[in-house]
């Protein structure tokens, strides 16, 4: 994947720093993304003064909320996207799902993705920066232990948040990574990065290696309808929402989220105990960029079996079947509450 060195190039727009909430802010993204009804469009400001996108959807309102269900209050979910993609990927399909089933959703881009800031610089950041953006909004706008998802590349930063919640220091009293109740790992990049995941293709499926280099590398998806399906979704969907889904993909990203030579130097990701925290590991067995083994690789380091869904490409949240991976989770959510009354 070197040739993903060639995205430093991307020219940085100005940094700008906005307050919190701002009603006419202009867009970044020249195709914005509209909001469904019951979703907010908000700004995390960091420390360091940047802004990040937060789309939010509150759970429904039960009529007869009483103080039992209260008490047995869903965990909020919040979800990080990954290349190419920005908090609109969320807010299509899941974010409705969700809270319509009593989650409290946010979904929010990273910095130089979506609506948020692009900082100074080639790249938007490291796994470890990606990772402490995320912990301060938690630690700053959620007050109960969430559950983190993410996906693909947003998957590694999720891995991240996790070993630095876990090894943090002994006696620190106030972490800076707020503990989870759980986290899903949706078509994840492994926790040795992807460079396994190229050698795989290169030596078993060389076509297929080519293919997927050339279409995320070169950004050929973005100038091929036929390459962006096969990269992202499954053959059976229709070629309009693919188009409109391309057009948001190459809007969504003005630099790349992370110096790929770099990355390298911070993988493995620091291991952590298995059960030291909830974990779903969630694959697609038409994914054409993170195969099998590479699932199981996430699997084992967590101590836990992966969890494939039937039909379905790597962008399960947008996919035509992404009710499947979305019922997945949800039973998994279920099953995590069903623990804690014990
Ligand atoms: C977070 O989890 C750790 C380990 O399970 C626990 O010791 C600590 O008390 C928890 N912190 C909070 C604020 O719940
Ligand atoms: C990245 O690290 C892996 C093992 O940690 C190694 O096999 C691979 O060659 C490295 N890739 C690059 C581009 O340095
Ligand atoms: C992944 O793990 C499953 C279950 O252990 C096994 O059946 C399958 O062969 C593994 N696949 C790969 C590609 O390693």
């Amino acid at each position: 994947m070197a040739a993903l060195a060639l995205l430093a190039n991307v020219p940085s727009t100005k940094m700008t720093v906005m307050p919190r909430a701002i009603l006419n802010r202009d867009f970044k993204l020249r195709v914005p993304y509209e909001l469904k009804q019951g979703q907010f469009r908000l700004f995390h400001e960091l420390p360091s003064g940047m802004s990040m996108e937060v789309i939010f959807q509150k759970s429904v309102d039960y009529k007869n909320s009483d103080e039992r269900r209260e008490r047995m209050k869903n965990p909020p979910l919040v979800f990080i996207h990954g290349s190419f993609h920005a908090a609109w990927c969320w807010a299509e399909h899941w974010l409705p799902f969700f809270s319509q089933h009593g989650y409290d959703c946010y979904a929010f881009s990273l910095l130089g993705q979506g609506e948020s800031d692009t900082p100074a610089g080639s790249v938007a950041g490291t796994l470890q920066t990606h990772a402490g953006d995320v912990a301060d909004f938690i630690q700053k706008e959620i007050r109960l232990p969430p559950v983190l998802l993410g996906h693909s590349f947003g998957g590694l930063i999720v891995q991240y948040y996790i070993a630095n919640m876990v090894n943090r220091p002994i006696l620190e009293t106030e972490s800076l990574y707020p503990n989870l109740t759980g986290a899903v790992l949706v078509c994840s990049v492994p926790p040795s990065g992807n460079s396994g995941l190229v050698w795989r293709y290169l030596f078993s499926k060389p076509i297929a290696a080519f293919k997927v280099t050339r279409s995320l590398a070169a950004k050929a998806f973005q100038t091929s309808l036929p390459l962006c399906k096969e990269t992202f979704f499954s053959a059976q969907m229709d070629d309009h929402l693919v188009l409109r889904y391309q057009k948001l993909l190459i809007e969504s990203s003005r630099m790349p989220l992370f110096d790929l030579r770099k990355l390298n130097a911070s993988l493995p990701v620091p291991s952590v105990p298995s059960s030291s925290v909830n974990v779903l590991v969630l694959g697609a067995n038409n994914d054409f960029i993170v195969d099998a083994e590479g699932l199981n690789e996430t699997g084992r380091f967590y101590g836990v079996s992966p969890v494939c869904v039937e039909g379905i490409a790597h962008d399960m949240m947008l996919d035509c079947s992404w009710e499947r991976g979305a019922q997945a989770i949800l039973s998994w959510l279920s099953d995590l509450d069903s623990q804690e009354l014990i």
